[in-house]
């Protein structure tokens, strides 16, 4: 990965180090309060332009402050993992990143999240454009209740991207060659092909659950995203299909960007680039390279959730 830690960070964190602070608020491995250098901590560096860029984000459930000033720049095509204890908002940043949000009627989001320099909740914001870009595979596998094929086709149909219906027929325009090889393509990139590639107009509902979270995956690719969002994608399958989908996250991450939800810290250790650790109360604490969040953390809270003597 590109990603490199700022210099000035690395310094002032070692400086920090030597630092005599008032060690009973216990907060950070240094002996500073979380709250002096927390900016600091999840102020994370890295080269180029962010893909995903989230400022001062908040968001209420009625008067539940779910999210707090939530900062933080996302870097494309690389893996970031989302972690923390359950209730700490991770489903719900997620969710404002393609404004998933918006279908709950509690729900208030405050703040800016820019996609590529581009704010996503301006008022003129392409819903239907931004959720083809900023795609979502979710916990529980949800394919539709109809053939594998049609679930792969359903998204580029419903955008226009392909017709094979009667009046494009007549109308001389058929692309049913293009959506078998959209079939295909998604289905491969998902790791599928080999395995359902003689019974395409079965049912999907008829595959493993692993199968059919990788159908969802693949449903997701078919209209080309951009990002890739997933809360917990393998959290309901067993060790070998979870080992499939962890495969096929950092096959992902060459061509896309991918956000990831996950309970599991072996599994945010294996896979991600970054890492961003909340905690209780929907604070971003810390956010690092991976490897520095699980051997080194800044902050004592997050150090005692990853050693599980919390959360
Ligand atoms: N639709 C909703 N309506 C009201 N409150 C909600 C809603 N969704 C989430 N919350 C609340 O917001 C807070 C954060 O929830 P969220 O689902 O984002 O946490 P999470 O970190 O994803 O947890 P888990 O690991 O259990 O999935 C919680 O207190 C939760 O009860
Ligand atoms: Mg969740």
């Amino acid at each position: 990965m590109s990603n490199a830690l700022n210099e000035s960070k690395t310094e002032s964190s070692s400086e920090s180090a030597g630092v005599t602070a008032d060690v009973s608020t216990g907060t950070t491995t240094a002996g500073e309060s979380d709250e002096q250098i927390r900016e600091e901590w999840s102020n994370y560096h890295f080269d180029g332009p962010a893909k995903l860029s989230v400022e001062d984000l908040n968001v209420y459930y009625g008067t539940d402050h779910a999210l707090k000033d939530v900062s933080m720049e996302i870097p494309e095509k690389s893996v970031t993992a989302l972690i923390g204890p359950s209730g700490c908002g991770k489903s719900t940043f997620l969710r404002c990143l393609n404004r998933m949000n918006d279908r709950i009627k509690t729900a208030r989001v405050e703040g800016s999240v820019e996609l590529d320099e581009t704010e996503i909740y301006d008022a003129n914001a392409n819903l239907v454009e931004l959720r083809k870009r900023i795609g979502m595979v979710f916990q529980q596998p949800n394919p539709f209740p109809k053939s594998i094929r049609d679930n792969i086709s359903y998204g580029p149909r419903k955008h226009g991207d392909i017709d094979t219906g009667l009046l494009a027929r007549l109308l001389g325009r058929d692309d049913t060659e293009e959506e078998s090889e959209l079939v295909e393509r998604s289905l491969k990139q998902a790791a599928l092909w080999e395995e359902v590639s003689d019974r395409l107009d079965d049912n999907a509902l008829g595959l493993s659950g692993g199968q059919q979270q990788r159908l969802c995956i693949a449903r997701c690719l078919a209209v080309d995203p951009e990002v890739i969002l997933m809360d917990e994608p393998a959290s309901a399958l067993d060790p070998i299909a979870t080992s499939k989908i962890e495969d096929l996250v950092e096959e992902l991450s060459k061509q896309y960007t991918v956000v990831i939800v996950t309970h599991n810290m072996q599994q945010a250790a294996r896979i991600s680039d970054q890492t961003a650790v909340f905690l209780t109360g929907g604070e971003l604490v810390e956010y690092d390279d991976t490897d520095k969040i699980f051997e080194n953390p800044e902050s004592q809270r997050v150090e005692d959730y990853i050693t599980g003597k919390f959360g």
